[in-house]
């Protein structure tokens, strides 16, 4: 069989462990999808940095992302960039042209699903991005497959490993905010710019991707009522202590139906004190837990590393065996899961 060709679109911390394994488990990838996968490029900003010993060959290092997605042989396109543009246009194009994506690219996502979302349909091909929330933690897939025959009412978790690394060890050691970021961003878990993290922006992304498709509504980050961590101070931290709480910052997205007999959704995230025998309390370093709430199944919990280069790779890889396989197979087109758009509830009425 002919090898199905990605071409690659960063290669950071995600990117690199997608190439190392890609690399390393090629028989038992080809073996899963029945045909070999042979990277067609590597799109980086910086095609001639020094990248170890990636097992690549430096010809496949490009700084033309645009030409690389163009190429009339390339089958799947793998994202792990990451922002608004041009990761975008890159996507659209790429969709449009029939050809598979697998993205991590949650920011992009919890913007604008729809653009992408419209582009996969025109080219009834697979858009596919398990990566995007909680690392390693198959939760999109059951959210999108297993759950469907099923309503979800509420999904409640710890989405970002940065402020759970800052808040356990706040509640663990005494420390104040500064000093826990500090070592959070020496472990690598906060970026460069934590901003996002402690913010709450990252976490309100994901809880946009996880309402949009447990609720079957396109819900954006703008619709996700967010606080973030920078204010929590270790008083707050001894003073829950002293009542035997932890602080943790929930992401909560809820459906429920209206007294006029309509259902409406909401989407908020927040710092919030917990007892310490609830389950997501004892999720301390930089995991993520997410309970799920659905009408016939009940409870369902998901826990696991929700940041870092091979956990998120794993949720890529999963996908690029996927995709691969609908091409395979000569099966495409992802079910666009926005067709209930219900009512999204502002602030005031959370
Ligand atoms: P990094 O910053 O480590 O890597 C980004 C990569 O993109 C680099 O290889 C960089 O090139 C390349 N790049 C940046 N701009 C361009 C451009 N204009 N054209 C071509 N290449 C470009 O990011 P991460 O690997 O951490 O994250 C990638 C994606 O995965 C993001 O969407 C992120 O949100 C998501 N994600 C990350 C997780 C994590 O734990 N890190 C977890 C879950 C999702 P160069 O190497 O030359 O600088
Ligand atoms: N900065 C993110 C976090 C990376 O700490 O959770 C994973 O999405």
């Amino acid at each position: 069989m002919e090898p199905l060709k990605l071409a690659i679109l960063g290669c950071g911390t995600v990117g690199t462990e997608v190439v190392r394994l890609l690399h390393e488990q090629a028989d038992d990838l080809t073996a899963r999808i029945g045909a070999p996968l042979s990277i067609a490029g590597i799109a980086v900003r910086r095609p001639d940095r020094d990248r170890g010993a990636l097992p690549v060959p430096r010809e496949l290092f490009t700084s033309d992302a645009v030409g690389l997605v163009k190429r009339a042989d390339v089958d799947i396109v793998v994202e792990v960039v990451g922002g608004l543009e041009p990761a975008r246009s890159w996507l659209v194009d790429a969709l449009r042209a029939g050809k598979s994506v697998v993205t991590a690219n949650k920011a992009l996502l919890a913007e604008d699903t729809a653009t992408l979302a419209a582009a996969a349909a025109d080219g009834d091909t697979d858009l596919y991005y398990e990566a995007a929330v909680a690392g390693a933690i198959p939760l999109l897939r059951p959210l999108r497959e297993s759950l469907h025959g099923d309503r979800v009412t509420r999904i409640t978790g710890i989405v970002n490993g940065t402020t759970n690394y800052i808040l356990s060890k706040m509640d663990s050691t005494g420390a104040g905010f500064g000093e826990a970021l500090d070592e959070a961003t020496e472990l690598g878990y906060a970026e460069a710019d934590p901003t996002a993290d402690v913010e709450g922006f990252d976490a309100a992304a994901k809880a946009a991707i996880l309402a949009s498709l447990g609720f079957h509504t396109r819900v954006t980050a703008a619709d996700v009522y967010r606080v973030g961590i920078t204010d929590v101070t270790a008083a707050d931290v001894a003073a829950a202590k002293e009542m035997g709480c932890t602080v943790k910052l929930l992401c909560i997205a809820e459906r429920r139906t209206d007294p006029d007999g309509t259902d409406s959704v909401s989407a908020r995230v927040h710092p919030a004190m917990i007892p310490r025998s609830h389950p997501l309390a004892g999720v301390g370093d930089a995991y993520n837990a997410v309970f799920v709430e659905a009408e016939a199944a009940g409870q369902l919990m998901f826990y696991g590393a929700g940041a870092g280069g091979a956990p998120t790779a794993s949720a890529v890889l999963g996908d690029i065996v996927a995709v691969a396989r609908n091409r395979r197979l000569g099966r495409s087109g992802t079910p666009d899961s926005a067709y209930a758009n219900l009512r999204i509830r502002p602030m005031g009425e959370i």
